[in-house]
């Protein structure tokens, strides 16, 4: 399997010209953005778009009303049923621009209206931590999407990046271990429970030298 491969592989979801939405899932740090981005910079940018399910953080004011700010991350801290619904618009297929949001990392916070998704794009990018997973609201999500990628990358490689992106925004580096080694780990054992229902495992090797910029 090579990078072609998956380009030519997302791009067939959408050969009879009807959108589909191809999900990627995976641990914190595993690579689902770079895999998202570096397909959508593959497609013809007019018919694919990028729409993280990172958008539904709930916002920190909503964390703090349920003394769940210091979970941030875990599956109950996002808007899993608002995530669906976008999902179900998307595929409805009936309006010239739906607004995704998006997600800033520098005040991890979600942004409204951020993501732009136009009605030529029939190809619809999606990654996030919990599309697999099986209970609770998170269970309507997986029958939304067309495919689901499972980016797989070796732990202790994934939490040298995760520790890494924690110290790239701001956090010094005993709370980077902290996270990375405390919440953010229990999230990830979620998540590594999910990979079997995945289409398609892939591994991070086959990214090597896509050129992925930290960020
Ligand atoms: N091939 C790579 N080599 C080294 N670091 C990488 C590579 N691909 C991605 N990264 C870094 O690893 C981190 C996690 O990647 P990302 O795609 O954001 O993962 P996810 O979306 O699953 O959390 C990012 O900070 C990114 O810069
Ligand atoms: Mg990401």
């Amino acid at each position: 399997m090579t990078f072609d491969d998956l380009v030519r592989r997302a791009t067939a979801l959408v050969e009879d010209g009807r959108r589909a939405v191809l999900g990627i899932a995976g641990a914190p740090a595993a690579g689902k953005t770079t895999l998202a981005e570096e397909l959508v910079k593959a497609i013809d940018s007019d018919r694919v778009a990028h729409v993280p399910m990172d958008g539904f953080h709930l916002a920190d004011v909503e964390l703090e009303r349920l003394g769940r700010r210091n979970a941030k991350g875990a599956p109950d801290t996002f808007d899993a049923l608002g995530y669906a619904a976008l999902l179900r618009r998307l595929h409805a297929d009936e309006d010239d621009v739906i607004y995704a949001p998006g997600f800033e990392r520098t005040i991890e916070q979600p942004i409204a209206g951020a993501i732009p998704v136009f009605r030529s794009a029939r190809l619809i990018v999606s990654e996030g931590n919990y599309l697999m997973v099986g209970d609770g609201p998170w269970a309507g999500v997986q029958p939304l999407l067309s495919e689901v990628w499972y980016a797989d990358l070796d732990q202790e490689e994934r939490i040298r990046r995760l520790i890494d992106r924690h110290r790239r925004f701001g956090k010094d580096e005993a709370d980077a271990v902290e996270w990375a080694t405390g919440t953010d780990e229990l999230n990830a054992q979620v998540i590594l429970a999910t990979r079997e229902r995945a289409d398609l495992i892939v591994p991070a090797a086959l990214l090597r030298g896509l050129g992925a910029p930290p960020q």
